[in-house]
């Protein structure tokens, strides 16, 4: 058995079990008659979607899906930059740290809960407005350094990574009128969160691992953001906490397909009807995976708050407003307990 440094060592609680056998997995939503022209005309067959995914939202949180008329060629061109990005050399990576300037770029010591997560990343924005103020109010003066820091080796990785977002912005805004039709409420309810959106795209390097009993390569925790849309190599390590007994379910990779979840934003519109849930990584003492998630995120100034049409006497709003910018500024202060809204990964 080879040793890690001890800040990857998780509690004995929170360590992976290395042999679980479960068998039920997240819920596969093939998306054809969304997707596909000679469909498009087939209500039915759109209605059995939009309820096989409010089922999954209220039921897990988590899904996975194909036929979901992304063009995977972007994705592997995305890949394949990936992977030489991160094969360079240490000081070349760091070159572009997330840190004093941006808050984005490449970044090797990330924390989820305290512990270190055995990983590399790479973040970048999808619509750059570089630096905003995290408030419309004036006496504000918090900011948030978020703008794009790209490599120079390979330099292709730009172009492709910006290709790849406009491809799957696509995909998880079509997620976002099938929750919304989900809900009963219409197709575009949500669209006017996402103008200006503040959606990122993290390429993720896992490499294998000495102590996979020991360390994680992302800890427990809930996304923030709205939506998130995940690829994954065919390696695996996700694992997904049952909302019914709270099991870490593994995700087996479905080859093509993309693994969805709900985020804090839609736990928060939805009043909790549908619940953002908990996840984490395995690694592997054999192989490096890598993964790429799109977090859909709303944009800058959207006040984020049960939806009303979602709430009544019954049924009372169960947060307080919060701006989506001032949440993004405090979490990376790490001050979200304030909001209402726990858990969620630094
Ligand atoms: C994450 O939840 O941050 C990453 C998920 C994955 O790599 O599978
Ligand atoms: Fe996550």
């Amino acid at each position: 058995m080879g040793e890690v440094d001890p800040a990857f060592i998780q509690d004995p609680d929170h360590r992976p079990k290395l042999s679980i056998t479960e068998v039920e997995g997240i819920p596969l939503i093939d998306l054809t008659p969304i997707i596909s022209p000679d469909s498009i005309s087939d209500p039915k067959a759109i209605e059995v979607v939009v309820r096989e995914i409010g089922n999954a939202c209220r039921d897990w949180g988590f899904f996975q899906v194909i036929n979901h008329g992304v063009v995977l060629d972007k994705l592997r061109k995305t890949e394949t930059a990936a992977r030489k990005f991160f094969a360079l050399p240490l000081e070349e990576k760091r070159k572009i740290r997330r840190g004093e300037k941006s808050v984005l770029g490449y970044y090797d010591s990330e924390r989820t809960k305290n512990v270190r997560d055995w990983k590399e990343v790479f973040d970048f924005t999808v619509e750059e407005p570089t630096l905003v103020p995290a408030s419309p109010d004036p006496e504000d003066k918090e900011e948030t350094e978020w703008y794009n820091q790209w490599p120079e080796h390979p330099p292709e990785l730009r172009e492709v990574c910006e290709e790849y977002a406009r491809e799957v912005e696509k995909l998880a805004l079509k997620l976002m009128g099938l929750i919304a039709l989900s809900l009963g409420l219409p197709e575009n309810r949500f669209s006017s969160y996402f103008k200006d959106q503040t959606t990122s795209i993290r390429l993720n390097h896992y490499p294998a691992c000495p102590s996979p009993q020991l360390a994680l390569g992302v800890g427990r925790h809930k996304d923030g953001g709205a939506l998130t849309v995940l690829a994954q190599d065919d390696v695996g390590g996700l694992e997904v906490r049952r909302k019914t007994d709270g099991a870490w379910i593994r995700v087996k990779p479905t080859p093509n397909a993309y693994i969805i979840n709900v985020g804090d934003s839609i736990q928060v519109w939805t009043n909790e009807k549908y619940q953002s849930v908990e996840h984490r990584v395995m690694v592997n003492s054999e192989k490096e995976r890598f993964s790429i998630p799109y977090f859909l995120n709303p944009s800058h100034y959207t006040i984020i708050k049960p939806l009303e049409e979602l709430i009544n006497e019954q049924n009372l709003a169960k947060y307080r407003p919060y701006s989506w910018g001032k949440f993004m500024t405090n979490r990376k202060l790490s001050n979200f307990k304030k909001l209402n809204v726990e858990n969620i990964q630094i």
